[in-house]
């Protein structure tokens, strides 16, 4: 699953990762090339028992884990307006092959949910916001490029497990449903996908954050708190769409619980790099709450739909 944050650009090079950090990243990046080529929409079983039923249960993770997917076009862009000098691999890694994966995932999808009867996936390609360009000219200032590349690298490990977890609930889903066929070919040659982009974001946030100082560690903390979204929540209309992902894969059916632990998954990282000192805390709140937001709104929805 895409999506980024980055707060500025690049105005030549940023200080070099440690070699062992760089060294181990283009390897991993051509591993996951060779390993995990795009998969073809045509190589999927898209047989289904029931496409109503699977329509009714899952239709709002399809439509929204569609779009998602195929916005990474738009996040491609964004990142090369804010970053037009990245270190190489993160470029190879972007480009090369997380893109194309990213794109297929969405079209096998987004074909899969045609076939079940649902409108077609309608990703923004060109909106970029406006903040965008106002902190693209903070990365004249090289320190602060380290900043908002720790940043890309943490919404990407929060992305990325987000994109785990889901597809691990929509796989068990599928199944319990009986669409053995999708849960097979669709779903899970999707989430093989996933933890390989996980890595590759993690083994970049540890690195960088070794490097950084105790001011930039301080402000990406607090970007981090005040700037935290849920994957592909860009609006409040996204927000609640977002909380019906979570109804549908029965992550908040069971209450407090399940919402915590899915917080808990997505923050564990930036748990353990920015906020190891304080202890007790499980998750960072910023992650708790926002999840829980978006579930507040979706059921604000539930009610208000079955009112009218
Ligand atoms: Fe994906
Ligand atoms: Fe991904």
């Amino acid at each position: 699953m895409g999506g980024i944050f980055v707060i500025k650009g690049f105005k030549g090079r940023g200080r070099r990762r440690p070699f062992s950090v760089e060294a181990r990243l283009a390897e991993h990046v051509d591993r996951l090339g060779e390993e995990h080529p795009p998969i073809p929409v045509d190589s999927a079983d898209y047989t289904m028992a029931r496409p109503e039923l699977l329509a009714r249960a899952f239709g709002p993770v399809l439509t929204y884990m569609s779009r998602v997917e195929l916005e990474v076009e738009r996040n491609v862009l964004e990142l090369n307006l804010l970053l037009p000098d990245p270190p190489a691999v993160d470029r190879h890694f972007y480009a090369d092959v997380w893109l194309p994966q990213e794109i297929h995932h969405g079209l096998l999808l987004d074909r899969l949910q045609s076939l079940a009867g649902l409108p077609p996936a309608d990703p923004d390609l060109t909106s970029m916001a406006f903040s965008y360009r106002v902190l693209g000219a903070l990365g004249r200032w090289s320190a602060v490029q380290d900043v908002s590349r720790m940043l890309y690298y943490l919404t990407g490990v929060a992305t990325e497990q987000s994109a785990i977890l889901a597809y691990n609930k929509l796989h068990q889903g599928l199944l319990h449903l009986g669409e053995r066929a999708v849960a097979t070919t669709v779903v899970a040659p999707i989430r093989r996908q996933e933890p390989g982009h996980f890595a590759y974001y993690k083994i970049a946030a540890q690195g960088l954050w070794t490097e950084l100082t105790g001011w930039q560690k301080w402000l990406v903390g607090t970007l981090r708190r005040h700037t935290f979204e849920p994957v592909g929540a860009y609006t409040k209309k996204q927000w609640a769409e977002f909380g019906a992902v979570m109804h549908h894969l029965g992550i908040t059916t069971d209450g407090e619980g399940g919402l915590t632990r899915y917080a808990q998954q997505i923050g564990r990282v930036e748990m353990e790099l920015l906020w190891a000192m304080r202890r007790g805390l499980r998750v960072p709140t910023y992650v708790v709450d926002s999840l829980r937001s978006a579930a507040r709104l979706a059921a604000a929805e539930r009610v208000a739909t079955a009112g009218s």
